[in-house]
């Protein structure tokens, strides 16, 4: 297996994991696989920043053996914990026992937790610099982006950042630089990973940002470990997670979410789709058993509101609805504007559980709930056209 040099003696050696649907036992669906970046650093010491996944270290060995022998490595530089990052890192050091092994303090008791190997640590610090041999190595932590022990490896006469998780997609290509492949997908995917794994630590993103911001490091490229590498105007990526951060990047689209029994929360769906479009805005509809609730979540980022309806049943949200709520919990898309629509027999119930999950999420709710018993007549279609055109004009 091939190395790929991305910049003077620096050389990805990680895995291309195509076959991956799910991530993270099933909590991130991976529609174009992933990869696992580990970067190689030759200098007259050699360090190598981060590994893969246990199950792709003989990949990763053989694209070493290409440029080194794996036993020249004397850092073995730990970003993050998690073992799609750390999975070959015994491996490694069970090959070169005199390399050191470099992280944060907080990454100590985690490592040993998962490996449990007793290997010769150096913890460092924001500031703390490593010396290769006339390069230098710069660490910055990075905490809750999205570990407390993650941080950021800079390579300072390279400028050079390689931020671990931040910045990257799940999107498997033989292609190693973000400006050679197809944009509607690296976006896309670049979206999805925010919604799904750092929407819920906005606050942190947008501080930590705005301090490496402050610090005013030269930026020629930003290599994370999942997916393309930002060579061509590299800080694009940075303004973006400030945007999302922020809340503060918009499509003129507002996503209705549902899930029906007898069709009538569909009905409901379709008028209120059609005030939405009277207002200008693009109605979105996903009907939730239909749709991958995953994409719902990166679908919601940058929009300027959702609908979220569902049939009573038991006093409850169906059960595909549910499971959206409790994403929408988890991963607490702040300030967003939304509302609910649903629709009862005997006793209603749907409406105030997606309001309760709405208010959990910390969105922002700007309508009374929408709701009709059975099915919807001709006056009650007409008022949930106005429904999503009223909540179009608040989101506008
Ligand atoms: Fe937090 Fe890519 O692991």
């Amino acid at each position: 297996m091939k190395p790929i040099e991305i910049m003077k003696d620096v050389y990805w050696v990680g895995a291309l994991d195509y076959n991956i649907r799910n991530f993270h036992g099933y909590s991130y669906t991976t529609h174009h696989g992933t990869t696992y970046n580990a970067y190689l650093i030759i200098s007259e010491r050699v360090a190598l920043v981060d590994s893969v996944m246990g199950l792709f270290t003989e990949e990763m060995l053989s694209r070493i053996s290409e440029v080194v022998d794996p036993t020249k490595i004397d850092y073995m530089i730990s970003n993050h914990t998690e073992m799609d990052h750390s999975g070959a890192t015994p491996e490694i050091l069970k090959m070169v026992p005199d390399a050191k092994l470099v992280c944060t303090s907080k990454a100590v008791n985690e490592l040993e937790k998962h490996y449990d190997d007793g290997w010769d640590i150096q913890t460092v610090k924001t500031g703390d610099e490593i010396d290769l041999g006339g390069k230098t190595l710069r660490f910055y932590e990075a905490p809750m982006l999205h570990w407390p022990e993650s941080m950021f490896t800079y390579y300072v006469e390279k400028q050079l950042l390689l931020p671990n998780d931040a910045f990257g997609q799940h999107y498997a290509t033989e292609q190693r630089f973000a400006d050679e492949v197809d944009q509607n997908v690296l976006w896309r995917e670049a979206e999805k990973y925010y919604a799904n794994i750092l929407w819920p630590l906005s606050r942190m993103v947008q501080k930590k940002i705005e301090e490496v911001v402050e610090l005013g490091l030269p930026i020629k490229m930003i290599a994370p470990s999942h997916g393309l590498i930002w060579r061509k105007d590299p800080l694009q990526i940075v303004t973006r997670y400030l945007e999302w951060a922020k809340g503060e990047r918009f499509q003129d689209k507002v996503i209705i979410t549902w899930d029906t029994m007898w069709q009538s929360t569909t009905k409901l769906a379709r008028a209120m789709a059609e005030g939405v479009q009277s207002e200008g805005l693009k109605p979105e509809l996903r009907l939730i058993p239909h749709s991958d609730r995953y994409d719902i979540m990166a679908d919601l980022l940058e929009a300027r509101g959702v609908l979220i309806g569902s049939s009573t049943m038991h006093n409850n949200v169906l059960p595909n609805v549910a499971s959206v709520l409790s994403d929408i919990e988890l991963l607490k898309p702040v300030g967003k504007k939304c509302a609910a629509f649903g629709s009862y027999g005997w006793g209603g119930g749907a409406v105030k559980k997606i309001q309760e999950s709405m208010e959990k999420g910390k969105m922002d709710i700007v309508m009374d709930p929408f709701t009709v018993k059975w099915v919807p007549n001709e006056e009650e279609l007409e008022q949930a056209f106005t429904f999503g055109k009223e909540f179009a004009r608040k989101v506008k």
